[in-house]
């Protein structure tokens, strides 16, 4: 498979804070919603706890040597609210920041461009107890602690993102209780959902007076499809569907308006939000952050709630262990979809790759992991497709670097292309790493897989 991908192209892998890091609370850092939500009993396979993790606070420098050896020319990594402001404002922890500036010196000194993100789901616990993301003031101490943090990295970051995923955080978190900080509620998730996006914009703003380079949102996007012989309802469920998760957050931050759908989705539960402080949502981004996993092919299905549709299970297709489809024509047509929609804006793919079962090493240590490798030869030959069609494509980072805690699920489906023993928390590079690094060294050229070694003796 040959491709052609721009100068300059960022090829990474992404990570959050407390996924990896461990040692949530070392140096002053104030806890999380997820260092509480961890330990209410049920709440996490396994009862799983990022207490540990992969013990990256402590291996920063041992790890950024892998991505090193890995040829990766970014990394995406998050920063936690909590070491940078232990109460969530107000107080700056310098130890907690510290940790962060170490980080990206090392990184520069590896050749990797940093791309940081100010929220991945850790927000401080502190915030919680005054409402977290129901408060409406949450914009103004989002923007406090994001000023903080770009007067102290910007010179060295030349790419942020202001909140990762809005759309996970407002329903995993607010709406069906999944995620920290575990409440079940449309009300709430409705209000969750207007304060990200005026977090964000304000997030953007206090950007644009310190900082000098470029800021932009993540969203995870789901193409929503339909099957054979798709009824009339499944047509306006399929409409619900794509409202709620793909455009709910795009179109108020990008266009200034909430999709129609809104209403009738939540019902009694949609505030009626004042025209002007809709449109105060929409700020200029310099780029649109795309976390892509899966499709969805939906039908109508009147008991679910809030959206009325029922995933379809596609016969002969291959379903991670997350149980998602493995499209990568999608992220093609998403890519496509956000350049037509959202004015030509730039693109990184910010999040892309698969939990699949990992055999145990072999005897010689190597980890083959051909599912994951498949996975990233057709997504990212997915993301050359979207680049010849037009799309400003300019970044490509896989998730994960390393296998992680992935989050309610604990530490029982892998993303890594980099093996964890969560007991030694030993690092191997599986065979998805070499294969990713061939393609990084061939920037792109070529995606096809190295000759397997002749066999000896
Ligand atoms: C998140 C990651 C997560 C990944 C796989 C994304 O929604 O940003 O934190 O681990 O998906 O589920």
């Amino acid at each position: 498979m040959n491709s052609t991908f721009p100068a300059g192209f960022l090829w990474g892998c992404a990570t959050s804070a407390y996924q990896i890091e461990g040692a949530p609370l070392a140096d002053g850092a104030g806890p999380s919603i997820w260092h509480r939500f961890v330990r209410t009993p049920g709440r996490v396979t396994g009862g799983d706890t990022g207490d540990v993790a992969c013990g990256h606070y402590q291996r920063m420098r041992e790890d950024v040597a892998l991505m090193r050896e890995l040829g990766l020319s970014a990394y995406r990594f998050s920063i936690a609210w909590g070491r940078v402001m232990p109460e969530g404002r107000g107080r700056i922890n310098a130890a907690g920041l510290g940790f962060y500036e170490r980080l990206v010196d090392e990184l520069l000194r590896a050749g990797i461009t940093p791309m940081a993100t100010l929220y991945h789901w850790d927000l401080p616990a502190a915030l919680d107890d005054r409402g977290g993301w129901l408060n409406p003031d949450i914009a103004d101490w989002f923007a406090d602690y994001a000023s903080t943090v770009y007067r102290a990295l910007d010179d060295r970051v030349p790419l942020w993102t202001t909140i990762n995923e809005p759309w996970v955080v407002a329903d995993g978190g607010y709406m069906h209780g999944v995620l920290a900080p575990g409440h079940r509620s449309a009300h709430e998730a409705a209000i969750a959902a207007h304060h990200l996006l005026r977090a964000h914009a304000a997030g953007v703003a206090a950007y644009r007076a310190v900082g000098k380079h470029q800021v932009g949102l993540v969203v995870n996007i789901e193409p929503k499809h339909l099957g054979p012989h798709a009824t009339a309802s499944d047509h306006h469920a399929r409409e619900l569907a794509d409202a709620y998760m793909n455009r709910q957050y795009l179109d108020p931050a990008l266009r200034g308006s909430y999709p129609e759908e809104m209403q009738e989705i939540f019902g009694d539960a949609w505030p009626d939000w004042p025209v002007h402080e809709v449109e105060a949502l929409k700020v200029p981004i310099d780029f649109i952050g795309l976390n892509y996993y899966t499709r969805s092919v939906v039908r109508h299905d009147a008991t679910v709630w809030p959206v009325p549709t029922a995933a379809v299970r596609q016969a002969g297709a291959i379903y991670t262990e997350t149980a998602w489809e493995l499209h990568p024509a999608s992220l093609t047509e998403t890519l496509l979809w956000l350049h037509q929609r959202y004015g030509g804006l730039p693109l990184y793919v910010t999040e892309n790759g698969a939990a699949f079962y990992d055999p145990p090493a072999a005897i010689d240590g190597r980890i083959d992991d051909p599912l994951r490798v498949h996975y990233l030869r057709t997504h990212i030959g997915a993301v050359a497709e979207a680049i010849a069609q037009g799309a400003d494509v300019r970044g490509y980072c896989a998730w994960s670097l390393l296998d992680n805690l992935e989050w309610a699920h604990g530490f029982s489906k892998r993303f890594g292309l980099v093996h964890v023993d969560f007991q030694t928390l030993v690092r191997t590079p599986k065979a998805s790493a070499r294969y990713y690094a061939g393609v990084i060294a061939r920037h792109g050229a070529s995606l096809d897989l190295p000759p397997a070694a002749p066999h000896t003796g």
